[in-house]
């Protein structure tokens, strides 16, 4: 028949072997090791009063309990702290974080939508430097010194190093006489760069960042994207422009939407067209953002000047062209009704999420 303190061993065992945590172990120390009720304590005070002859034997098997108690409270507390990670270590068994995936800017979704809608129609597409020289910004676009179609655009001009001041400016050289670089204030320079390189016929557009002397608001920043396009040939005309934008504009709008031609002028085309389609937040019938006319002005165009095709070294006789630029980000802006040009560039999740492929 077990002995009560055999009894005791066995409960502890179990009791032991159910303990999973550090705050288990010391409910457990508590229970049998506790000063005033543990169960040791309730086992001395039994001891104490059994007969004289049997003390000795009992009062050794109590201790001898206790302090296998102990050793197992102990031993088990270390092993469940070399069991836990040290801090700071990687937990390999919680779930994974899902990886969020990342996505176009909406500006170039509707650059690469552009590029999609005339590299289909066999156009190729250009790239070029966005430090321009007055040749192929200005001048051979029509525009020698002086000319006052300049200021119809706010140049940022590169300033040459010694302008920087400082004691160790050089001497100006023959060489330091030419005009100065700049930031280009429109892809138009790159119809002047492709034409000095390659032969006609042309089918080209060109998308790239220009820049301007602007303060940022509601409509304008100081850098922006346009795509230009050039169309060169014999016998290209008016009606092929027309044809080509209205055709471009209905792809990226709507089928049904309207698109309308009115002089304008540009100095390296003539005649030259400023291009309107129906405002796509009223529908055409007249709302703020049309400033109650209906339509909104998209993109400047025109047929080719002459003295632009002599620059080139082009023989104005045989051939003729058409020329048109686009800003991308109010195409964005009439688009998806956004109000503020600012937000395509504050890089604000909140804002780049509602633009999914
Ligand atoms: N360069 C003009 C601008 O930045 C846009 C433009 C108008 C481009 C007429 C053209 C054109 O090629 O023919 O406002």
């Amino acid at each position: 028949m077990p002995t009560p303190i055999d009894t005791l061993r066995a409960e502890f065992v179990a009791a032991l072997g159910a303990a999973g945590t550090e705050s288990d172990l010391k409910a457990l120390r508590d229970q049998y090791l506790g000063r005033k009720g543990g169960a040791i304590a309730g086992l001395m005070k039994a001891v104490a009063g059994a007969p004289a002859d049997e003390r000795p034997a009992l009062g050794r098997l109590a201790n001898e309990l206790k302090q296998e108690i102990e050793a197992a409270i102990d031993a088990k507390r270390d092993a469940l702290a070399s069991s836990r990670p040290p801090a700071g270590a990687v937990d390999v068994t919680l779930p994974g974080r899902p990886a969020i995936l990342g996505r176009l800017h909406p500006l170039t979704q509707l650059r690469t939508r552009i590029e999609a809608i005339f590299a289909r129609q066999g156009y190729e597409i250009i790239d070029g430097p966005e430090t321009e020289d007055d040749w192929h910004n200005f001048e051979a676009l029509n525009m020698p010194p002086e000319h006052p179609a300049r200021d119809m655009q706010d140049t940022l001009y590169l300033a040459k190093p010694w302008a920087r001041g400082g004691a160790s400016a050089p001497q100006a050289t023959a060489r330091d006489e030419r005009p100065a670089s700049l930031l280009r204030t429109h892809t138009s320079a790159m119809q002047i760069r492709y034409m000095e390189s390659h032969e006609p016929p042309v089918r080209i557009i060109a998308p790239g960042r220009v820049y301007r002397r602007d303060n940022l608001d509601l409509t304008h920043t100081p850098m922006f994207q346009q795509v230009e396009g050039l169309v060169v040939g014999e016998g290209v005309t008016m009606g092929d422009l027309k044809g080509t934008l209205i055709g471009f504009l209905r792809e990226l709008f709507t089928p049904e939407t309207p698109v309308v031609f009115r002089p304008s002028f540009f100095p390296y085309t003539e005649p030259s067209a400023d291009v309107f389609i129906g405002c796509q937040q009223c529908k055409g019938s007249g709302c703020a953002m049309c400033k109650r006319t209906g339509f909104i002005e998209i993109l400047g165009c025109g047929m080719v000047h002459p003295a632009v095709f002599e620059a080139v070294g082009y023989d104005t006789a045989k051939i003729t062209g058409f020329a048109f630029g686009v800003g991308i980000e109010r195409l964005a802006l009439l688009m998806h009704g956004v109000e503020d040009i600012r937000l395509f560039y504050e890089n604000d999740l909140r804002f780049l999420e509602q633009f999914p492929l």
